[in-house]
C-alpha cells in the first residue's frame, strides 16, 4: 500500500504532481473557460459578495492564506482566513453578502464543521473545499468544490495542502471569470500555469536526495526557524508545522519582514533559519527577502534558502540551498514547500520517530 515508499508520508509527497493534476482535470470547457459545475451557489449570489473568509484549521488554514493572496489580486474581494475554533467563539461580521469558504481534508473537524453551521445560520452562504466524498462538511455546506487529492493516510498533511491550493484558485480564477475582473484570456493563463505544475514538483522531487542528506545531518538540532514574505509567509509556517510534528523540534514560522521587530533576537551563533525565495523576476520583494537572509547570516544564522533556479543572489548568503524550478510568484507555494515536507519527514526518521502516526495527534480532530 505505500507503493514500495518508507511511509504513508513519503508515498504522499509522491503523490502531490497527480493531485494537482486530478483537481485541475475537468474543470474547464473546450474553449478553456473554468467551469465548475459542483458551485450550486446562485450566480447573482457570487457577482454580489463582498467578503470572503476562510475557515479552517492546521495546514488547511495555511493553504486559505496562500490562497488569499490570489484571491485578492484576482477578484479585488478582501478574503480573511481564520482559524475555525476563532471564527466560532467571538462575534464575526458576516452576513449574505460573506462568502465562508471551509478548507478541510477530512470534512470532519469538528472546530471547521462549528464555524459552517455558525456562518450559515447568519445567512453566509458556505463553500466547502473538501478531500472526503460525503463528509460531514461537505453534507452541511451549499456547495463543495472537491480537492482530487484520493485518501492521504498520513497524519501529516501534504498531497491535501498542495490540492487545497490548486482548489482554491480554481475557486478565485472562477470568481474572477464570473466578476469580469479578469478576460478569458489572463484565466486561461492562469490556468496553464498551474497545468505546469505536476510537471515542476516531479522536478523538486528528483532532487530530494539533498534535502534528505542535510535532514539527516541536522538530526541533533533542537530549533528551526522559517522566514518567507508574500506567498512565502504560509509556506514558512507550513514549514514549522510539519517540523513541530513529525521531529518534535521546536520550530517557528514568520514572516520575514517581522524578523527586526522582534524574533531577529532569536538568532544566535549555528542557529538554523529556512529561507523560503520569491522568484527574482519579481525584483523588488525578491530584493527584500535576500536583505532578510543578509540579517539573519549577519548574527550567525546558518541559512538554508528555497530558491529558484539560477537564482544567483542567494549563494553568497546562504549555507545550503534547495532549488525548485522557476514558477510565477503565485504559484510558487505548490513547489517550494515540498522541500520543506521531504525535510521534515526524513528528520523524523532519522530521529527514529513513526513519521506516520505522531504522538499525541489523530488524522482527524472530531472534537472541539
Ligand atoms: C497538519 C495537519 C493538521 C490538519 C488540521 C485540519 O499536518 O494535518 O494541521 O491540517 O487538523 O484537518 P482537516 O483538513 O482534516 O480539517
Amino acid at each position: 500500500v505505500k507503493g514500495g515508499f518508507d511511509s504513508f508520508m513519503d508515498k504522499e509527497i509522491h503523490d502531490q504532481p497527480q493531485a494537482v493534476a486530478d483537481t485541475l482535470l475537468g474543470r474547464t470547457d473546450e474553449l478553456g473557460r473554468l467551469k465548475l459545475d459542483e458551485l450550486r451557489i446562485d450566480e447573482t449570489i457570487l457577482r454580489s459578495i463582498d467578503k470572503i473568509i476562510v475557515v479552517a484549521c492546521g495546514t488547511a488554514a495555511y493553504a486559505g492564506f496562500v490562497a488569499k493572496y490570489a484571491i485578492e489580486h484576482w477578484c479585488r474581494i478582501p478574503v480573511e482566513v481564520e482559524l475555525a475554533h476563532e471564527f466560532r467563539y467571538r462575534d464575526p461580521v458576516v452576513n449574505e453578502k460573506t462568502l465562508v469558504v471551509a478548507v478541510s481534508q477530512s470534512g470532519e473537524t469538528m472546530d471547521t464543521i462549528m464555524a459552517v453551521r455558525h456562518a450559515r445560520e447568519q445567512g453566509s452562504k458556505v463553500l466547502a473545499v473538501v478531500n472526503t466524498y460525503g463528509s460531514t462538511i461537505a453534507r452541511e455546506s451549499d456547495a463543495v468544490l472537491y480537492t482530487h487529492a484520493g485518501p492521504e493516510v498520513a497524519v501529516a498533511s501534504t498531497k491535501a495542502f498542495i490540492a487545497q491550493i490548486t482548489a482554491t484558485y480554481l475557486l478565485g480564477l472562477y470568481l474572477a471569470q464570473l466578476r469580469g475582473n479578469k478576460y478569458i484570456d489572463e484565466v486561461a493563463d492562469y490556468l496553464a500555469e498551474l497545468g505546469r505544475i505536476p510537471a515542476r514538483i516531479e522536478e523538486v522531487l528528483s532532487r530530494q536526495d539533498e534535502v534528505r542528506e542535510v535532514a539527516r545531518a541536522m538530526r541533533d538540532t533542537t530549533s528551526v526557524l522559517f522566514l518567507g514574505r508574500h506567498v512565502g509567509y504560509p509556506v514558512a509556517l507550513e514549514g514549522a508545522l510539519k517540523l513541530k510534528e513529525l521531529a518534535y523540534i521546536h520550530a517557528e514560522g514568520f514572516a520575514a519582514g517581522e524578523l527586526k521587530h522582534g524574533p531577529i533576537a532569536l538568532v544566535e551563533e549555528g542557529q538554523p533559519v529556512f529561507v523560503v525565495v520569491p522568484t527574482p523576476r519579481r525584483p523588488t520583494l525578491h530584493a527584500k527577502v535576500i536583505s532578510n537572509i543578509q540579517e539573519v547570516r549577519a548574527r550567525g544564522a546558518r541559512t538554508l534558502v528555497i530558491a529558484e533556479d539560477g537564482d544567483d543572489a542567494v549563494e553568497p548568503y546562504a549555507d545550503v540551498v534547495f532549488r525548485y524550478p522557476a514558477t510565477p510568484t503565485l504559484m510558487t507555494p505548490l513547489v517550494s514547500v515540498v522541500p520543506l515536507q521531504i525535510f521534515a519527514s526524513e528528520l523524523a526518521r532519522a530521529k527514529g520517530y513513526d513519521v506516520d502516526q505522531p504522538r499525541n495527534l489523530a488524522k482527524s480532530v472530531t472534537v472541539e
